[in-house]
């Protein structure tokens, strides 16, 4: 089981994108727990305002500290008291607070896979020209970017970060096994796949998978992956790990494509 909560100026765009197929069927199984929190909840203001004009000057509005601090407070809170109560006197741990930045560590999927091993993992959105860099102190404990591009708040992000995080939680995808034999195992790109019929718009299915061969079936999904890897993702190919073998038949393929 593992939980996530969601800080958030807008609660209903996150949970609306987060309760549908996979993750849905998830929560339903209760598998995950997702939780948006509306940070505009804990303003302190009778106007119930949450950003302000930052110090200095500068085009927009910051998002104040105390609000989003208040709201962390209450989960944070929340889960202490739920870890007691597993475990009388279990201790006060610090629960991983991540804030969605583009000035953030690039997520990619051995950060999805270290996280997915939190049993509570707090998602800090923010919206305007950011939060007010005090309560980033006080309760973040990463900062996470989805890519190198500015977006309009961390909620896309933080909703990105769940799914790649929820589908590697134990009994979220059915079958296991396809949570590792992936794209991105080993840093190699996922093999091409094909289903009935075996003809389509004249194109045939390879042969060597109607074969029922299965040695010779993985061997060329391999072989594949490496290829396609080579093509679209040389960046990766290069932290692979492929056998003398399979390095020696990369160079025989390249020398009859004409490519060296
Ligand atoms: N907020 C705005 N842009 C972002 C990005 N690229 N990643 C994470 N959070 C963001």
């Amino acid at each position: 089981m593992m939980n996530f909560y969601i800080l958030t100026l807008f609660p209903e765009m996150v949970m609306n994108g987060l309760n549908t197929s996979i993750i849905g069927r998830a929560v339903n199984a209760g598998l995950l727990s997702i939780e948006a929190v509306n940070i505009r909840d804990y303003a302190f203001n009778r106007h119930q305002s949450v950003d302000d004009y930052p110090y200095g000057g500068g085009a927009g509005m910051l998002m104040q500290a105390e609000p989003v601090y208040l709201a962390h407070e209450a989960v944070s809170e929340k889960i202490r008291v739920r870890l007691s109560e597993e475990a009388a006197g279990a201790a006060a741990k610090r629960v991983r607070t991540v804030y969605l930045s583009p000035q953030g560590r690039v997520f990619d999927q051995q950060m999805a896979e270290e996280l997915s091993q939190e049993e509570d993992l707090i998602l800090l959105c923010g919206h305007y020209e950011g939060i007010d860099e005090r309560v980033l102190e006080e309760v973040v404990t990463d900062y996470v970017s989805i890519g190198d591009y500015v977006l309009t708040g961390g909620e896309l992000p933080a909703m990105v970060m769940v799914d790649a995080i929820s589908r590697l939680v134990p009994g979220v995808l059915h079958n296991d096994v396809s949570a590792e034999f992936e794209s991105f195992q080993d840093n190699l790109l996922e093999y091409p796949q094909y289903s009935r019929p075996e003809e389509w718009h004249g194109k045939k299915v390879p042969p060597i998978l109607l074969s029922g061969h299965h040695a010779n079936i993985e061997k060329w999904r391999r072989e594949q992956s490496i290829i396609r890897t080579y093509k679209r993702r040389p960046d990766l190919l290069d932290k692979s790990e492929l056998t003398e073998k399979e390095k020696g038949w990369l160079e025989e393929w390249l020398q009859t494509q004409g490519e060296i």
